[in-house]
């Protein structure tokens, strides 16, 4: 229920902003992380992808699988979530159904994080048994530094968070290729966002604007290497409000300890 509010908060934002008033609002709950113009793809172009669901089978985040073990998503997917409660799905192109489906055996997320301005939105899951590489289930690589701004990266998610304006939910695992933004880019003049973006943040610039999809705590990929954790934004209000990401080059050092003590 509350998420459905939060769904349809965000997207009559997107909707005013369409109006062609854009106004930043400090509640990151109206900010939910979201990606626009999206394609079918699959699992197998995208092996490291999974789906956080809960015990009823539903998902409600995405994440990215770094090892064996261990899950990469989004602080705010994991806030108020216990670890008994939440399962993993792998190696699927479609949420609901195929690929494997794994219980969680402990989850953290970094204790900097800030609701308010979502700085530090890291978190991971450690699964409860191991999972080892197939052709649709793969770990991929932390990246060591940002990309520089104008990289190409792709973003994949369900877009579980668009109830309003996508009138079905996507089963089918959607991608879209968005430029890298270096956050100080991101926060000056080029973009409308300003000192609402932190450097623990990477922007992710739409090439397209379409339809209104989104997945929280899903990954964003360039070089192979796992660059961006789905954060916020108003990526479906314009041009100038790219998509913000966190950045995983920035929170890589807490993610390998807290790896490696759950
Ligand atoms: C979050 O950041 C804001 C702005 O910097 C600050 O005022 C607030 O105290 C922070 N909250 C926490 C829990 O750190
Ligand atoms: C953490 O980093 C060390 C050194 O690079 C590496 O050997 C180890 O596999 C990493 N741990 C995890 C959980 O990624």
């Amino acid at each position: 229920m509350h998420g459905l509010v939060v769904a349809l908060v965000a997207c009559l934002a997107v909707g005013s902003a369409w109006a062609g008033t854009v106004s930043i609002s400090p509640n990151p709950f109206e900010r939910e992380g979201r990606i626009v113009g999206g394609e079918d793809t699959t699992i197998r172009a995208h092996p490291y992808q999974v789906s956080l669901q809960t015990s009823r089978s539903s998902h409600f985040c995405g994440g990215s699988l770094i090892n064996r073990n261990t899950v990469v998503t989004a602080a705010h997917c994991l806030q108020g979530r216990k670890a008994s409660k939440v399962y993993v799905r792998l190696g699927s192109t479609l949420y609901n159904e195929g690929g494997l489906v794994v219980a969680v055996r402990e989850l953290a997320y970094n204790e900097k994080y800030n609701a308010s301005t979502m700085e530090f939105d890291v978190g991971i899951l450690k699964l409860a048994e191991d999972v080892e590489e197939t052709e649709d289930i793969r770990y991929i690589e932390l990246a060591k530094e940002t990309p520089a701004t104008g990289t190409p990266a792709i973003v994949t998610g369900w877009g579980s968070k668009c109830y309003f304006w996508c009138m079905t939910l996507p089963k089918v695992l959607q991608a879209v290729v968005v430029n890298i933004v270096d956050w100080r880019v991101c926060a000056s003049d080029a973009y409308k966002y300003g000192d609402i973006i932190y450097d623990t943040m990477v922007c992710g610039y739409e090439q397209k604007k379409d339809a209104c999809q989104g997945d929280s705590g899903g990954p964003l990929v360039a070089e192979n290497k796992l660059v961006g954790i789905v954060s916020w934004g108003y990526a479906c209000a314009s041009n100038l409000l790219p998509g913000v990401y966190a950045d995983v080059a920035a929170l890589r050092e807490w993610i390998n300890e807290t790896a490696e003590k759950l």
